[in-house]
């Protein structure tokens, strides 16, 4: 009877650890606590990511560079939500230019933030 006892405690451990190691942010790692789609801000958020990866072309130099297309400021990024241009580029929807140009796509995580900020209304907080 003992020896079945510390089976089923062997088993019931084994059960917890298995459940433990199944959770969604390791199964699906885009869905993870660390990209934080919540307190998504333009100042906070949007403005870094086209800082790192779209000023360099769409910043001071946006009519040479950019295509005549100006994200350096609220205002300019504003009309590129509301025109569709903007998630169109970097989702890579048909007949939208692949942005960032020439370069791999935005992370999961990054293009995700964006959505969040445009579905709260792309507003300049
Ligand atoms: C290497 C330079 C470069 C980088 C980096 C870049 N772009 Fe562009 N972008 C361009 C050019 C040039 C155009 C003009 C259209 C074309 O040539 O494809 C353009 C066009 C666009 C347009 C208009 C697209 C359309 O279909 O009319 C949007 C919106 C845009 N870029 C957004 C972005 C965003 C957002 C990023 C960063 C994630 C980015 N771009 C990064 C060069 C760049």
């Amino acid at each position: 009877m003992k020896k079945y006892f510390l089976l089923l405690v062997i088993a019931t451990i084994a059960l917890i650890m298995g459940c433990y190691y199944d959770n969604k942010e390791e199964l699906f790692p885009e869905l993870s606590i660390n990209c934080d789609t919540t307190n998504v801000s333009y100042s906070g958020t949007i403005y870094n990511i086209l800082n790192s990866y779209c000023l360099g072309c769409h910043g001071s130099g946006y009519q040479v560079d950019g295509g005549n297309i100006r994200l350096d400021n609220y205002n300019d990024v504003k009309t590129n939500v509301d025109n569709g241009k903007l998630l169109g580029g970097i989702v890579h929807l048909p007949n939208y230019s692949p942005m960032p140009k020439n370069s791999a796509s935005l992370s999961d995580c990054n293009i995700n933030q964006i959505k969040a900020w445009i579905n709260k209304g792309a507003i300049n907080n």
